[in-house]
C-alpha cells in the first residue's frame, strides 16, 4: 500500500486555532534556514534575559573543531523563566498536577507554591555547600520534588544530573563519580505499580563504590516512611532542612552557554556518556517545540508520561512546559496499575487535553484489546504525541482510534538525548499526518540522508540520518570528554552531526525513522548499548564470551537477545540462565533484563576475530534464510549450530 493511502489531512478546525498552519510553518521554516541569526534573535525574546543576547549563532561542525555556541553573550536563569516570570500573571494557576501511584493520591502545586518551594530547596542546597558550577545527582521518584530539585539547581547555577530511578547502584555510582557530584538527592523509596523501590538503599550501596566519595551529602525526601539506614553527618532529611529555609533566593545570572544539566545516555561503545546541555539554547528549544508541536494553548492540561530520568522528562515535563507557563501533569506510577485502564482514567480525572506517550505503552494496551479503554471516555483529549521509538502504523491507528476517539491528531516526535528537544515532527495545524512517519523538520533543523560513504542523497530514498547545521538545543559536549563528543558524532560523516539512526524519505519529503544503525538497542523506548550488557555478562565467572543483539518484540519494540559462550567446564542450565538474568538486572537495572539467552558454543567471527553481529541479529529475528554473505566467516559451522539451537522457534 502506498503512503498516500494513509494520509490524515490537517483538520481545518484545528488549523484555524493552531499556532501554525501550513503557510506559517513553511514561512517560518524557510526563514529559519535563510536567516538563522534574525530568526533565532527574534525567537530568543520568548525567554526572559538578564542581559539580552547580541551574538546569536556561532557554530562550527568541523570534525576537528566542533564548537557550538548560541546566544553566548546573553545571561538568564532557567528557574526564573520557568517560575518567577509567571507569578504575576498566573501565580495561582497550577504548574504541576501530581498523580500518585495510588489513584487516591493526587495534588496540585501552583506556580507560586512551586516557586516558593524551589527557592527553599535552592537555599537548602547552598547550606549544604553547593555552589555555582557544582554538580548534583538526582535519583528520585516521580514526585514534584524532582522538578523542584532540577529547578533549584538551575536557580543557584548548579548542574543537575538526573539518574533514572530504575538504575542499579553500580550504574548510579558510575554516574555520581563521572559527574563529580557533591550532593545526591533521593527519597527513602519510590512507589511504582504498588511496589516500593529502595532508592535510599541503592544510594547507600552506590556510595560504597570506589571513587564516589566526592558525594558528601545525601538529601532524602520521605516518600513512604519505609525503613532505611542512616549515616549521620552525611544523610539529611529533606523536610528537616528545606522547610526551615527562607523562600527568598535570588537567581544566579547564568551565561547562555553555562551548563544547565548533564544527562547520561548509552552509546555503541564504552560507558554511558554524560551529554552536556547549556542554558539558553536548550531552554528556548524546549519551550518553543513544546508550544508549536503540542500546539499548547493557555490553560490546557498537558501530560507527558515519561520519567524525569530521561531527556523527555527534562524537556517535556519540566523545562518546556514550565517555561511556557503550562499545566504539566506528573505521574508517579505505571499505566498498568491498578488496572490496564489507568492511563485513560488519569486523563478523565484531570481532564487532560494533550497526552504525550511512548509506542511501547500504546502497544501494551493494544495487546489487551479495545475494551481496555472502556473505563474512561477521554473526551477532554485534543492532541496525542508519541516519542522514543518508531511507532508502527498499526499502533498509530489504534492510538488514534481507541485512545483518541478519532478526534486527535498524533504528533510522532523524533529526537534524542543529544538533540535536547524535538527535531522532526508534525505541527498539528500544519502537517498532514502519515501513520509511522515523524514527518517534517522543526524550525532550524536541517536533516539529510547520506550513504555509508557520506554522500548526500537526494529525493525519495533511504540512508543514514544526519543533521547539517546546529540548532539551539543541541548538546554541546560530553562531560569532561569533548574528544569523545567529536569522535561519536562528527567523525563518521565529516561536517555533519550523525544521529545513529537509519531513515527513509518519501516523495513528499517526509522522514520515516527506521531505527538505530549502530550497536544501540531501543527496548521499550529505553536506549541501551549492547557493549554495556556484554561487559556486564563477561564479568560473570561462568561466561567466556557474550554477544548481545536486538530482535523484534511485539510490545517492547526491541527485545534483548543474548548469545553466551560459557567458560570451560561450565555446564549450561536453566538455573544459570536465571542467574545471568539476575546478574544483568543487578548490574545495570531491570530495564536491561535479557529476554532470551541462547547458549553459543561459538560465535560467528571474521578471520580477524570480529563478531559478525549482522548474522546474530538475523538468527535472533528468525530470518535464517537471508544471512547474506558468510564467506568471511572463520568457521561457518558455528552458524549452523546457532540456527539449530535457536532459542525462539
Ligand atoms: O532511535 C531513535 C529513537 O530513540 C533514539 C534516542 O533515544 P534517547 O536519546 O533515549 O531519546 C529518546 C527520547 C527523545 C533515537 O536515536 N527515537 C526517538 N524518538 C523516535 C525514535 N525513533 C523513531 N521515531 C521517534 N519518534
Amino acid at each position: 500500500m502506498s503512503d498516500q493511502q494513509h494520509v490524515y489531512p490537517v483538520r481545518e478546525d484545528f488549523a484555524a486555532k493552531a499556532w501554525a498552519d501550513k503557510a506559517t510553518y513553511q514561512a517560518m521554516y524557510q526563514r529559519s534556514l535563510d536567516d538563522p541569526e534574525g530568526f533565532w534573535a527574534e525567537q530568543a525574546k520568548r525567554l526572559d534575559w538578564f542581559t539580552s543576547p547580541t551574538k546569536i549563532k556561532h557554530t562550527v561542525f568541523d570534525t576537528h573543531n566542533v564548537d557550538i555556541r548560541w546566544f553566548e553573550d546573553g545571561t538568564l536563569n532557567a528557574s526564573v523563566n520557568c517560575l518567577d516570570r509567571h507569578l504575576e500573571t498566573r501565580g495561582d494557576q497550577p504548574a504541576i498536577i501530581w498523580e500518585g501511584d495510588d489513584p487516591k493520591d493526587s495534588k496540585t502545586l501552583t506556580y507560586r507554591q512551586l516557586h516558593e518551594r524551589t527557592c527553599q530547596l535552592a537555599n537548602a542546597l547552598k547550606s549544604l555547600g553547593v555552589a555555582r558550577g557544582d554538580t548534583v545527582t538526582l535519583y528520585m521518584p516521580m514526585i514534584p520534588e524532582a522538578a523542584m530539585a532540577m529547578l533549584a539547581c538551575a536557580r543557584i547555577g548548579a548542574i543537575h544530573s538526573v539518574v533514572f530511578g530504575g538504575f542499579s547502584p553500580d550504574a548510579l555510582a558510575q554516574r555520581v563519580k563521572d559527574a563529580g557530584s557533591k550532593v545526591v538527592i533521593t527519597a527513602d523509596e519510590s512507589v511504582r505499580g504498588g511496589k516500593n523501590v529502595p532508592l535510599k538503599d541503592n544510594v547507600d550501596a552506590a556510595l560504597t563504590r570506589e571513587g564516589t566519595d566526592v558525594a558528601e551529602k545525601v538529601l532524602v525526601v520521605q516518600r513512604t516512611g519505609g525503613d532505611i539506614e542512616w549515616q549521620d553527618g552525611r544523610d539529611v532529611w529533606y523536610h528537616d532542612l528545606v522547610d526551615q529555609q527562607s523562600s527568598d533566593c535570588p537567581a544566579e545570572p547564568m551565561g547562555a552557554e553555562d551548563p544547565l544539566f548533564i544527562l547520561y545516555t548509552s552509546g555503541s561503545t564504552g560507558t554511558p556518556k554524560g551529554l552536556k546541555h547549556t542554558t539558553g539554547g536548550y531552554l528556548l528549544h524546549a519551550a518553543m517545540t513544546h508550544q508549536y508541536v503540542f500546539d499548547y494553548q493557555d490553560g490546557e492540561i498537558y501530560w507527558c508520561t515519561a520519567d524525569v530520568g530521561w531527556v523527555t522528562g527534562h524537556s517535556y515535563i519540566v523545562y518546556g512546559p514550565l517555561a511556557n507557563g503550562a499545566i504539566s501533569l506528573m505521574f508517579e506510577g505505571v499505566p498498568s496499575y491498578p488496572t490496564n485502564g489507568r492511563m485513560g482514567e488519569v486523563v478523565d480525572k484531570h481532564k487532560v487535553n494533550i497526552l504525550y506517550t511512548a509506542p511501547t505503552a500504546v502497544r501494551a494496551l493494544m495487546a489487551h484489546g479495545d475494551n481496555v479503554m472502556d473505563s474512561s471516555k477521554r473526551d477532554s483529549l485534543r492532541l496525542l504525541g508519541s516519542v522514543g521509538e518508531p511507532i508502527n502504523p498499526e499502533a498509530w491507528e489504534w492510538f488514534y482510534r481507541v485512545i483518541g476517539n478519532e478526534q486527535c491528531p498524533i504528533v510522532d516526535t523524533w529526537w534524542q538525548t543529544e538533540t535536547g528537544g524535538i527535531m522532526i515532527a508534525p505541527l498539528p495545524g500544519a502537517t498532514d499526518l502519515k501513520p509511522g512517519s515523524a514527518t517534517l523538520p522543526f524550525f532550524g533543523v536541517q536533516p539529510a540522508l547520506v550513504d555509508n560513504e557520506g554522500n548526500l542523497l537526494e529525493g525519495a530514498t533511504e540512508g543514514n540520518l544526519v543533521i547539517l547545521d546546529s540548532w539551539p538545543g543541541q548538546a554541546r559536549s560530553i562531560w569532561k570528554n569533548h574528544e569523545r563528543f567529536l569522535q561519536t558524532y562528527f567523525t563518521t560523516y565529516k561536517g555533519m552531526y550523525f544521529t545513529g539512526d537509519g531513515c527513509r524519505r518519501d516523495e513528499d519529503g517526509y522522514y520515516w525513522i527506521t531505527g538505530r544503525v549502530d550497536d544501540v538497542l531501543n527496548v521499550s523506548g529505553h536506549r541501551m548499548g549492547t557493549a554495556e550488557i556484554e561487559s556486564s555478562l563477561v564479568a560473570h565467572d561462568a561466561v567466556a564470551e557474550a554477544a548481545v543483539v536486538g530482535f523484534p518484540h511485539d510490545i517492547k519494540g526491541q527485545g534483548i537477545y543474548i548469545y553466551v559462550t560459557l567458560a570451560d567446564g561450565v555446564e549450561p542450565s536453566d538455573e544459570l540462565k536465571k542467574e545471568l538474568t539476575q546478574w544483568v538486572r543487578k548490574d545495570i537495572g531491570p530495564i536491561a533484563s535479557p529476554d532470551v539467552i541462547q547458549w553459543a558454543p561459538g560465535l560467528p567471527k571474521t578471520r580477524s576475530g570480529k563478531i559478525m553481529r549482522r548474522i546474530l541479529r538475523k538468527i535472533a529475528a528468525n530470518e535464517c534464510d537471508g544471512l547474506g554473505d558468510t564467506s568471511t566467516l572463520a568457521d561457518p559451522s558455528v552458524v549452523e549450530e546457532l540456527i539449530e539451537h535457536r532459542a525462539i522457534k
